[in-house]
């Protein structure tokens, strides 16, 4: 599993690799950008609004969500991460915190429309992400979501079936959601699953 380190070590050349791993359709990315661009058009439902993003990295998302006028908040651990997404929007509030030890009290102080989380949770254990996911939605305004886009299955056998067909390069140490495992699991009942890509899906969680 990365540390914040390896991801200071990826940030120069994250947004090559991974649309070079979408544009050839292949794991761990293929779909990414649909990830994305969905998550996007979800978000403008509301014209405007309190975001939170979890891990967000250079910023690929949030950087054209702060641009449309929404207030951005953001928590990724990586310094080299947040130097270059602060880059893109010096006004939101982005904080350097390790999300798998907690969240910030200016964070937990506050209520949020969407809380997006991109290719961010799979370093969390299932364990960790249903309180992780549980945690999030006691943090949405009312009628808010939560939006998980990551490498994600409906099932566990398609999740076996992508291992296989890149078993050469498969992260044993990264955690995918299988949907209908965490549906089982999941408290509230108002969880749904769009699969985007062999290997890529979005997660929404409705208050
Ligand atoms: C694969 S990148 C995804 C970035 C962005 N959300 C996107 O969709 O392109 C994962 C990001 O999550 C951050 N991250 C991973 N684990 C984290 C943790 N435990 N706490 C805080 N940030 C974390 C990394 O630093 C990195 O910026």
């Amino acid at each position: 599993m990365l540390d914040n380190k390896g991801f200071d070590l990826w940030a120069n050349g994250y947004d090559k690799s991974v649309n070079l791993s979408d544009e050839e359709n292949t794991y761990p990315f293929a779909g990414y950008k649909e990830v994305l661009n969905k998550i996007y058009g979800i978000v403008h439902e509301k014209s405007n609004g309190t975001i939170l993003d979890i891990g967000f990295g250079t910023g690929v998302l949030t950087q054209k969500l702060y641009n449309d006028g929404y207030i951005i908040y953001g928590i990724d651990f990586s310094e080299k991460m947040i130097e270059i997404a602060r880059s893109k929007m010096p006004k939101a509030v982005l904080l350097q915190q390790d999300f798998s030890k907690g969240l910030p009290d200016i964070i937990l102080d506050k209520k949020f429309d969407f809380i997006i989380c991109t290719y961010a949770i799979h370093h969390l254990s299932n364990h960790e992400k249903l309180s992780f996911i549980n945690l999030l939605k006691n943090l949405l305004t009312q009628n808010g979501k939560v939006l998980i886009g990551d490498i994600a299955f409906e099932t566990r056998d398609e999740m076996l079936s992508c291992q296989y067909s890149f078993r050469d390069d498969w992260d044993d140490d990264e955690v995918y959601i299988v949907f209908d495992e965490l549906r089982k699991s999941f408290e509230h009942r108002n969880i749904e699953f769009q699969k985007i890509s062999f290997c890529a899906g979005i997660i929404t969680v409705n208050n």
